[in-house]
């Protein structure tokens, strides 16, 4: 189990503090005029990666204070209780092990399913299982929410260059033009639909699988042909109307946001192929041993989450972004936001008892250089400081000119944001520019610029299972549970509730902003 302790009231959180009261105007700039071996000094390289974290408002004291933190939470024996498959998921009685789903030492009951997710994929892929007229699959429909959605999605968009020939649908919301929108364009004697959820019971998923059902029944489909599940519910499946062998098993030790490793990855499997999603896997499986065996100051995911802890817990900084330098990747921030914010969103400690400091950090984004002509004038100029992870690739997935110019934006938007620019000096036209005042940008802005040599199904797999261990981490330094959800639950829960009233037609008992709206609705509707 994981040990339950107040970070703030450790040896290590005081001395954090005491050192940022010393550190909190000292500029980035100082310190790399001071160390013409800071970049040296902070960066970690391991793999296909790079983790330049000079530019960051630290000094060498800070990560030994940030590291003695994670020692005195016992970080290490957290990390071997997660990997061991103790019940760390306390509030649900479950063990946390999506990291067994990309072991190399696979159990039993992981292999025998990668083996379906294999044959099956081999199957559709090549045309040798066919819909009910006898013609080969051309699209596949995915239909799932949250993490049995964005995942997938996310990975399916950002390895688009080593996608096959079939077509790739994920539909998630609850929303009929949409549905209807897409299953207008598409033909059901061709489309293979997954159902994707966990439980089996989350609503939007299920309508929306009702919805489709309809829809090839009315157009003369055996549903047996063109529907399969992935779900731990078996018994809904079936009774669905789900072809016992068309199930695709997970497990209660998996969740949701951390799935896109199991069956759940099947449209993964399915339009890249199976071998590329066993690298994607594989990619994971190293990431894993590098934080497992690392020790915390050369441990990438380890140093991430700590470089996010100082800047949330001391300098109060609420949110990061995260900025990929590829368009494939711009699914990646809303992936990430399930994987952090419903992971670390809590404020009740492990002991049951509210938190005295902040947990969860807010994280947003978008792609580079989108996001420059969008929100990077708040970066470099307003009030608030988003630490910001750049990431970047090194070689595009094509050689050409134009990668080398989205990289010049990449590396000089990291030396902006520190370096800043003095409007006095360097005014555009002379010194005496009245305008000098707004020009000038006060720099000393943090980032982090994570560089891999090339977007591949190894190196994305190794850079999720960064962004899980990262948060992993904060979670067990913020003393909270971060593999249940309640909140999310519980909005589930009140939604049937107000659709159970819109059937009868009666408002039941709310506040008078929600009676109001509620009656408003109905109304009108
Ligand atoms: O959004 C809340 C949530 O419970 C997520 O944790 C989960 O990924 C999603 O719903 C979907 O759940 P299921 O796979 O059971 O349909």
């Amino acid at each position: 189990m994981l040990e339950k302790l107040n970070p703030t009231g450790t040896l290590a959180w005081q001395n954090l503090r005491d050192h940022f009261f010393d550190l909190q105007f000292v500029k980035m700039q100082d310190l790399f005029a001071e160390d013409s071996e800071r970049a040296q000094k902070f960066h970690v390289q391991w793999n296909d990666f790079i983790l330049d974290f000079s530019k960051n408002r630290i000094t060498t004291e800070t990560l030994k204070l940030l590291t003695d933190l994670a020692d005195e939470v016992s970080l290490k024996e957290a990390i071997e209780a997660m990997f061991s498959g103790k019940e760390i998921n306390e509030t649900e009685n479950r063990a946390v092990l999506h990291t067994a789903l990309r072991n190399q030492n696979l159990n039993n009951e992981v292999s025998e399913t990668l083996i379906k997710i294999e044959t099956f994929s081999n199957q559709i892929i090549s045309g040798e299982l066919v819909g009910t007229t006898g013609k080969p699959f051309t699209d596949i429909i995915n239909l799932g929410i949250g993490g049995s959605d964005l995942g997938p999605k996310m990975v399916v968009e950002a390895l688009v260059d080593y996608k096959n020939h079939l077509n790739s649908h994920f539909i998630s919301n609850i929303d009929n033009d949409t549905i209807s929108r897409k299953l207008k364009s598409l033909n059901p004697e061709t489309t293979l639909v997954i159902l994707v959820s966990k439980s089996f019971g989350t609503i939007e998923t299920l309508k929306n699988a009702e919805i489709v059902r309809d829809w090839l029944v009315s157009n003369g489909m055996n549903t047996e042909n063109h529907l399969v599940a992935v779900s731990s519910n078996i018994e809904k499946s079936i009774a669905f109307g789900i072809n016992p062998e068309n199930i695709f098993p997970m497990w209660d030790w998996v969740g949701g946001r951390f799935s896109l490793w199991s069956a759940v990855g099947l449209s993964i499997s399915l339009n890249l192929g199976f071998t590329n999603f066993k690298q994607l896997l594989d990619g994971a499986y190293e990431m894993d041993q590098h934080f497992k065996t690392t020790s915390f100051d050369k441990n990438i995911p380890v140093v991430l989450a700590l470089l996010s802890i100082w800047y949330n817990n001391f300098f109060g900084f609420e949110t990061e972004a995260v900025v990929p330098y590829a368009d494939c990747m711009k699914s990646v921030p809303s992936y990430l936001q399930q994987v952090i914010m419903e992971s670390n969103g809590k404020n009740i400690n492990r002991e049951g008892f509210p938190v005295n400091y902040e947990t969860g950090t807010i994280i947003w984004g978008e792609v580079g250089t989108n996001s420059q002509h969008a929100f990077f004038q708040l970066f470099h100029q307003g009030t608030k400081i988003i630490p910001t992870d750049f990431v970047g690739f090194i070689e595009p997935f094509e050689k050409s000119e134009l990668h080398d110019l989205l990289m010049a934006n990449f590396f000089a938007q990291t030396e902006a944001l520190m370096n800043g620019k003095d409007g006095g000096i360097f005014a555009e036209n002379n010194a005496n520019d009245q305008n000098a005042a707004f020009k000038s940008f006060r720099g000393n802005r943090p980032s982090n610029t994570i560089l891999i040599q090339k977007l591949t199904p190894k190196t994305l797999g190794s850079f999720l299972a960064m962004y899980e261990h990262k948060t992993f981490v904060q979670g067990v330094i913020w003393n909270i549970y971060s593999f249940d959800q309640f909140g999310v639950e519980y909005g589930k829960k009140l939604a049937e509730n107000i659709a159970d009233e819109f059937k009868t037609g009666k408002v039941g008992n709310h506040d008078s902003s929600t009676r109001f709206l509620l009656e408003t609705f109905l109304r009108n509707k």
